[in-house]
């Protein structure tokens, strides 16, 4: 049966939970929350606590009435589901469309969503549900996308509209919607006098739509520091799917949607917290990549969702291809060149540099001074790009990876596991399920692990594990992670957690991010800045959980400190490391926080601000010491504590996530890099100190940006890329915006982890790597369009991202944009191909590319502007004559 985490408040009162906007204090969060989820904990609810009103002055436990409601009503639901009869079943599945924009209905991280879908619906319908599964994946699509869409002016088909008179008489929280959003209906998904309920019911199955956030294309409510209410339509959706479909479950479909970011506590929500209201007691399923514990265990606190882990994609060597194939046989005949044959070298030599102009790793002139070094330097940058490792195409739930996969995956595994190098053709062989001779006993345990991969791969977990969750009953944890360095994730279809909040960071990452802490300053020392004063560092939630804490590691090392245990080995607090033992000075390290870690890891934002406090209160020597010399001129300036002056960790106000910068790009809502700088601001300047209470300090924050040296962050994942999610940007580049307003320009630095100990990259290398490695290459792109409209999709998030870059960082080079139009816009084949798999993102690409140009981003000359235009109205034209189609 499903474990609920219920608890009592231990370390605070009734009201003072009530009235807090963080919620369970961080140890209550890690005792009854964090630490219950590695068992397979769900769901978890506050239903008492001690009440300054209550018996015995306070000190006896009173229940929180509503929430003991909420949790007998939640446990009720759940018998009532084990006990429904399955042909009566009735399961509401949610799709995404984020960011909205019609080319991205349907889409989740890492995921084929139609077909996964498709293949979801016939495990059901075997199962005994009542479900008319389309023939096709495309009908399944078409009956979602298009149906009556074009005819009330819709995204998608419009399967229910709730006129606006029903909404105002029945939605609970009226006025706090109208509030923020106007009176009902409001203007998302609604046509004046009634709200859309997107979706299609097939059987007893609805697959809905989750209606956007409301304000992705609003410039002003895209600066507010909060978050207020979700919009009119996104309550209807679910109040809809709760009380009128009257679902016995809900399916939310891959990674991630809007629900469990809406307003409320961090953690231990109210009844006042939006998420807990509009999921109410509905069973909450929610398929989620395996690689992300951290967003998927807001979703298990915040919407008390049930996790079943999907894998993520293949991963593959990125191999070389066209150009850069003729480079590679050139630099061997470099390689093998006699000594002696000078004659023969100087011919060679200006080809190999024509060559690598032609794929823009060289200036095509001058000639090259010194052969010899650009040829080496070269040949290192071929054998990086060669061996990049790169995610292949899309998941398929309920699907197989192919024997060329399974040995993709192999070949990964076995170099990011054992660092070895396993032959393809031995990989296929193993594929296949042979089990080679080993020669010793290191390959003994290499072949050993390769099987158990391949039988943990070939497993079908996924479609069983839903349908045993849509059955109400218990479903095994898991713990979270890349599949190449953390096995153990397999087999997918399980909820996933952290680790235990009290041992990160590990002993093991204490290690790995001190020798990470000593690459970047290496790194930045090499590159003539010198040693650092102050570095901004990015930290995310996802990567401390799948490495045990190595940034929050390497933080701490850059600041000389480390953490303080209790007699049970317990994180408690910081300490600092003598400066004697150090060897170095102390960095500066001004920390931000993602939202998602702020939440799920309240014990290292203490620790953080502990030792940034710790390193300012030390009676050390200012050139050894630089958060001391900032924070003693700082207060002495603004005639402020020490204490405030100390602080460095920052992040979003209480129940917010994000810079927002994200969606500003997206959508075009900006003018100037300014704007993105104090939108960066508005977002991210709420100071956590020792105490982990938040305090808005945006003049700190902007004292301590205009000192920053270089700004830094970790790539954790081959699956995850600077240019494949929009929150890099958001994040790395938002700071970085900031610190350039701030007066300089600081250094931008990418830890790549992904392999061995880990190699410190400029983001301009970084961008350039993944553009090579990934979005002009065949094998990746290909992987991609194999998954038809997804794909294409894919490959606009990327053009968009890389445009992040440039507007934040300003760090892309022009050759970038000339090729990503050269592949996808002016090869007429394959403008054709995306336009006919997906129209909208096809014909955001292309103005993506000109937007690129307007921006001064590139300057492409006039003929290839030409053709851009007129690729881009071609695909517009294509939109249209779709539309009329329809409409006919
Ligand atoms: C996090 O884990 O903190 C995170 C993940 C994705 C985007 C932004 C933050
Ligand atoms: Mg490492």
């Amino acid at each position: 049966v499903p474990y609920l985490a219920a608890h009592p408040l231990e370390f605070q009162t009734l009201e003072q939970w009530q009235d807090s906007e963080r919620g369970l204090m961080p140890v209550e969060a890690t005792i009854m929350v964090a630490i219950p989820e590695l068992d397979g904990a769900t769901g978890p609810m506050v239903f008492g606590g001690r009440s300054e009103k209550g018996g015995n002055a306070g000190r006896d436990m009173s229940v929180a009435a509503d929430r003991a409601d909420m949790l007998a009503a939640r446990v009720a639901k759940l018998v009532s589901l084990r006990r429904s009869a399955l042909a009566e079943r009735r399961v509401g599945i949610v799709l995404f469309n984020f960011p909205p924009n019609a080319g991205n209905f349907g889409t989740a991280a890492f995921l084929s969503v139609f077909e996964s879908l498709h293949n979801v619906l016939q495990g059901m319908k075997a199962d005994g549900y009542t479900v008319d599964v389309p023939d096709s994946v495309d009908d399944l699509r078409a009956a979602l996308l298009k149906g009556n869409a074009l005819m009330y002016g819709a995204q998608a088909n419009v399967h229910h509209r709730i006129p606006a008179d029903e909404h105002v008489q029945r939605e609970t929280y009226l006025s706090e919607i109208e509030a923020q959003w106007g009176p009902a209906p409001g203007r998302q998904q609604s046509d004046g006098s009634s709200i859309f309920v997107l979706g299609a019911q097939f059987g007893n199955v609805f697959v809905g739509v989750q209606p956007a956030f409301g304000y992705e294309g609003d410039p002003m409510r895209l600066l507010f520091e909060k978050s207020f209410a979700p919009t009119h339509a996104f309550s209807a959706f679910y109040r809809w799917l709760r009380e009128d479909f009257a679902a016995d479950a809900v399916l939310h479909f891959g990674t991630h949607g809007a629900l469990e970011f809406m307003p409320g506590k961090q953690a231990g929500m109210s009844s006042a917290c939006w998420p807990d209201r509009l999921i109410g007691d509905v069973p909450n399923i929610y398929l989620y990549s395996s690689n992300n514990p951290s967003e998927g265990t807001i979703a298990k606190r915040r919407a008390a969702a049930t996790l079943i882990s999907y894998l993520t994609p293949p991963v593959a060597q990125a191999g070389l291809y066209r150009g850069l194939v003729d480079l590679k046989t050139s630099l061997e005949a470099w390689r093998a060149l006699e000594p002696g044959s000078e004659a023969e070298a100087s011919r060679l030599a200006p080809v190999i540099q024509a060559q690598a102009a032609a794929v823009d790793l060289s200036e095509a002139e001058p000639a090259w001074d010194n052969a010899d070094d650009a040829i080496s330097a070269l040949q290192s940058s071929v054998l990086e790009l060669e061996y990049a490792l790169i995610p292949h195409g899309l998941h398929v739930v309920g699907g197989q990876m192919s024997q060329e996969q399974l040995a993709d995956m192999l070949v990964s595994s076995a170099d990011a596991m054992h660092g070895a190098t396993l032959p393809r053709d031995l990989a296929l062989s193993m594929a296949a399920g042979d089990m080679p001779q080993a020669k010793d006993e290191a390959e003994t345990q290499l072949f050993a692990d390769m099987q158990k991969l391949v039988t943990g791969l070939k497993l079908e977990s996924e479609v069983p594990a839903l349908l045993r969750a849509l059955d109400g009953r218990y479903i095994r944890p898991a713990p979270g992670g890349d599949l190449l360095r953390t096995p153990e994730v397999l087999p997918t279809g399980r909820n996933l957690h952290g680790f235990d909040p009290f041992r990160i960071p590990s002993a093991f990452a204490m290690k790995d991010g001190a020798l990470g802490a000593q690459l970047l300053i290496d790194r930045h020392v090499a590159d003539g800045f010198g040693f650092p004063q102050t570095i901004a560092f990015v930290m995310w939630g996802t990567d401390n959980l799948k490495s045990q804490g190595v940034p929050i590691a390497q933080a701490l090392a850059l600041m000389g400190a480390r953490p303080r245990y209790d007699s049970y080995g317990r994180l408690c607090g910081a300490e600092l490391i003598p400066l004697v033992d150090l060897g170095r000075p102390r960095v500066d390290v001004v920390i931000t926080l993602s939202g998602i870690f702020r939440d799920l890891m309240p014990l290292q934002v203490k620790l953080l601000a502990e030792a940034a406090w710790l390193a300012a209160m030390a009676d050390e020597p200012s050139e050894l010491n630089a958060i001391r010399a900032h924070a003693l001129d700082y207060a002495q300036k603004n005639n402020c504590d020490m204490e405030t002056a100390a602080l460095r960790v920052f992040s979003n106000a209480e129940g917010a996530y994000g810079a927002n910068l994200n969606l500003a790009i997206e959508n075009s809502v900006w003018e100037d890099e300014d704007e993105l700088a104090e939108m960066y601001s508005r977002r991210k300047s709420f100071a956590y100190g020792r105490n982990g209470r938040a305090a808005k300090q945006p003049d700190l924050l902007a004292a301590v940006m205009a000192e920053v040296d270089a700004a830094y962050q970790n790539l954790e994942s081959v699956e995850l890329g600077v240019t494949s999610l929009d929150q890099y940007f958001d994040t790395l580049g938002g700071i970085s915006r900031m610190a350039q307003r701030g007066g300089r320009a600081p250094a931008i630095y990418i830890g790549d982890q992904t392999r061995g100990q880990g190699t410190v990259r400029t983001l301009n290398e970084q961008v350039a790597l993944e553009t090579r490695s990934r979005m002009l290459n065949p094998k990746w792109y290909e992987g991609m369009l194999q998954h038809g409209y997804e794909g294409v999709r894919q490959i606009e998030a990327h053009v968009t991202n890389i445009m992040g870059w440039s507007a934040t960082t300003g760090e892309v080079d022009p050759w970038v944009y000339e090729r990503l139009t050269e592949t996808y816009m002016l090869d007429p084949q394959m403008r054709a191909r995306l336009a006919e798999l997906n129209p909208a993102s096809a014909a955001k690409m292309a103005s993506r590319l000109i937007e690129a140009h307007e921006r001064n981003y590139w300057t492409p000359d006039e003929d290839t502007l030409e053709a851009l235009r007129r690729a881009g109205e071609e695909i517009e034209d294509r939109l249209e004559g779709i539309g009329m189609e329809m409409a006919a």
